[in-house]
């Protein structure tokens, strides 16, 4: 199904936490369902390919651009009505430090992320990495040097896989909008994705990801998007692709929220920390380690993963406050990973003061809201054979009547910013979902 979504189904694929730009790209997105009139390309290939991606739960995102000079978010050439040929001088402004990537990766080593994934050409045009097809990239202006490739680089150094974003929508090629209506000027805008995806796959050695964005203006029959997936598994069979080129590909990418897919269908949420994916200096809306944490264990739970994004300014550095909350995150991960790690779908989810993650039989309860000496959970219908800290702490008893299930001797203070208490359960801990139990014992006034 094609064409014009609402603007419901629109915030639906944007996510609600979106709507800072919800506002502009309505109407730009495709429906990203499955769509059967097309080759499930690499199908037969998917489990293998996708083995590292469901293990490691945890990426980052990077923006970064000639929007990053600005500071004022990855849409401000749009959103601000900026000439062409005024904001193309951006890229004689942007010279970033030597090898700022390393920074990067170690960051996100510490902070338990396991891959990234940099804008390789935002929808501005700017391409961070070598190509033969335009003058309008990295090597040949300011900067001086392939960006993408140093990235790459820093990222293996650090034992991370790597991938590129590349948007298909395109601000400044000449034929980036009049490709719908002209097809002349589709062939040649096509040719110039299709040969820039040709060149991000050839050029780099081994790809992990290929992340497209925004397929405005066309469709995947008007982008060729079969043949381009075909083209891109020819030259990496190992990498995997996400369904923003309007094919479903092998995960899906809920923005800004977190939407589970039905079990079988892989998915990451992808988030800013505060509400921009560019650098946007005067944008404080900071999302606090506690939350990032508490929405990596919401992915874990529904078996997706979390793309968090980092927006380095124009030289390259991290954002102050981005360094502190990863690093906060790394330390939580560095004690409390195996609640995160190699986990599965969990159906338990029944808590106002914790999440809850599934490996086996084994549940985490991730406490956010920490009551004190005593944490409850109702309507767990395992036997719990015994429970502990996982960061390490006193004893935890387990009392368990017919609803209720009390984990006490914990300490009156929380120990750690989302403490995680292990309960080891008799078979796959399931939980009853009944809103209010009508069948419970009431006895009368
Ligand atoms: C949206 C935005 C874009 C951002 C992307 C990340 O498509 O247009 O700025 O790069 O989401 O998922």
């Amino acid at each position: 199904m094609q064409g014009k979504i609402s603007r419901r189904n629109c915030l639906a694929i944007m996510g609600t936490g979106a709507a800072a730009t919800t506002a502009n790209v309505s109407g730009l997105f495709q429906n990203q369902q499955q769509q059967p009139q097309f080759e499930d390309v690499g199908g037969d290939t998917r489990a293998a390919r996708m083995k590292w991606w469901h293990e490691a739960k945890f990426g980052m995102f990077i923006h970064w651009g000639l929007y990053s000079v600005l500071g004022r978010h990855e849409w401000s050439m749009e959103n601000e009505g900026i000439p062409v040929k005024e904001y193309e001088q951006l890229a004689q402004q942007f010279k970033p430090k030597p090898v700022p990537a390393k920074d990067w990766a170690r960051l996100a080593k510490f902070a338990g992320m396991k891959y990234m994934v940099m804008t390789s050409k935002h929808h501005e045009g700017f391409c961070l990495f070598d190509t033969k097809s335009t003058s309008y990239c990295a090597p040949k202006q300011a900067a001086a040097r392939d960006l993408a490739k140093e990235y790459l680089q820093a990222a293996r150094d650090e034992g991370l896989r790597a991938g590129f974003y590349y948007s298909l929508m395109d601000w400044h090629h000449p034929d980036g909008a009049l490709c719908a209506t002209d097809e002349s000027a589709r062939r040649r805008f096509v040719d110039y994705i299709h040969g820039h995806v040709r060149e991000l796959c050839t050029n780099y050695g081994k790809l992990d990801i290929l992340w497209y964005d925004v397929s405005w203006p066309l469709d995947p029959k008007g982008w060729e998007s079969e043949r381009m997936n075909k083209m891109v598994f020819e030259l990496q069979p190992e990498i995997i692709v996400n369904n923003r080129n309007g094919l479903p590909g092998d995960f899906s990418t809920p923005e800004q929220t977190i939407r589970a897919e039905q079990a079988g269908r892989a998915w990451e949420s992808c988030m800013t920390m505060n509400e921009s994916w560019g650098y946007n200096i005067g944008d404080d809306a900071w999302k606090s380690p506690k939350q990032v944490i508490r929405n990596l264990g919401t992915c874990a739970r529904d078996g997706g993963n979390y793309l968090l994004n980092i927006g380095p300014e124009p030289d390259g550095s991290i954002p102050e406050e981005s360094v502190r909350i990863l690093s906060a995150v790394g330390e939580w991960i560095t004690k409390n990973g195996e609640a995160i790690y190699g986990t599965e779908r969990c159906q338990v989810r029944r808590s106002n003061i914790a999440n809850f993650t599934r490996k086996g039989n084994t549940l985490y309860i991730h406490v956010h809201f920490w009551p004190g000496e005593t944490v409850a959970i109702g309507g767990l219908k395992n036997k719990v054979k015994s429970a502990r800290l996982l960061a390490g702490g006193p004893p935890v008893t387990v009392v368990q009547e017919d609803l209720r299930v009390q984990f006490k001797g914990l300490p009156k203070q929380a120990p750690g910013l989302v403490p995680v208490i292990v309960a080891e359960c008799e078979g796959e801990p399931v939980q009853d979902m009944m809103v209010v139990r009508k069948g419970r014992k009431r006895e009368g006034v």
